[in-house]
């Protein structure tokens, strides 16, 4: 790979809670523009690795860069949240993190003025809040609702949507900050086929459209190899199989660790 294509490059990097390695050990690196699987069975790590590339964990051991367009090459480790989604960093949560009492629309607009103005909205109009940055939050909210297929939904209270809609309404409240990469922590988690359907769009969208990185951890085998490009396993903290998604399909470690029960479901 070009070093100039890397947007994340996370080496060597492991991760202890007192006894428990949480990553052992694990390489991952992510091209500028890639749609970038992460699959595991439960407690595998997954989102250990979105949360140590985050900030919100400290691993141990290894280093973590994430080589933004807008800022110098930015060594994760260490570094506050705030300053990783300032550099364009972006995600949603395996456990929906949506204001429930709030509009849909009140949702997007506050993903575009959070994090001290580096929302999308902060980024087109500098300084204390003010009128002019109101009218631009507003705008990014409309756009990005549109862009979510939810402009109809926007002042639908978020806790009454579709499951499905709820989840279209995180990532465009994580598009909202303005990000280079997003990482999607199971987007499609407790949706059905259809909405399923409309996720993986979605999110190929979000990459063709908008030239936003994606980094995805998705339990659903079907919507990861129509999206992906390329995905990593990992099993107990490690990384066990890195490839195509036709290769990780006839992985036999990826297999037996993981995807034997998933190849029987797809083939049925
Ligand atoms: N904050 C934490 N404190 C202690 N153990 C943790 C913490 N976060 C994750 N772990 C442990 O790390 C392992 C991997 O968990 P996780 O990253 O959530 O896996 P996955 O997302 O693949 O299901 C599990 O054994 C889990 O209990
Ligand atoms: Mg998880």
């Amino acid at each position: 790979m070009n070093d100039g294509d890397l947007l994340i490059n996370v080496e060597n990097v492991t991760l202890r809670f007192g006894g428990v390695v949480s990553l052992r050990d694990v390489s991952l690196a992510m091209r500028r523009g890639e749609i970038l699987a992460v699959i595991g069975p439960n407690g595998a790590g997954k989102t250990s690795l979105f949360n140590s590339i985050t900030g919100v964990y400290q691993p141990q051991e290894g280093t973590i860069t994430f080589a933004s367009n807008r800022a110098p090459l930015l060594s994760v480790i260490g570094k506050k949240t705030h300053r990783i989604a300032q550099a364009g960093v972006s995600r949603t949560f395996q456990a929906s993190r949506l204001f429930s009492a709030l509009t849909v629309f009140e949702n997007v607009k506050i993903g575009a003025e959070d994090h001290g103005g580096i929302g999308l909205a902060g980024s087109l109009v500098k300084g204390p809040r003010t009128r002019k940055g109101e009218r631009a939050s507003d705008r990014v909210a409309a756009e990005l609702l549109n862009f979510v297929d939810l402009y109809h939904e926007a002042n639908t209270i978020a806790s009454q949507l579709s499951y499905g809609a709820r989840r279209r309404l995180e990532i465009a409240r994580a598009l909202a900050t303005g990000p280079e990469v997003i990482l999607l922590d199971e987007p499609a988690a407790g949706t059905n086929p259809s909405e399923k359907l409309e996720l993986t769009s979605l999110i190929r969208r979000v990459r063709d459209e908008r030239g936003v990185s994606v980094l995805l951890i998705e339990h659903d085998m079907k919507l990861v190899m129509a999206l992906a490009e390329r995905i990593y396993v990992l099993n107990f903290g490690s990384i066990i199989a890195e490839g195509t998604p036709e290769e990780i399909r006839v992985n036999p470690a990826v297999i037996d660790a993981y995807l034997g029960t998933a190849t029987e479901e797809t083939s049925a």
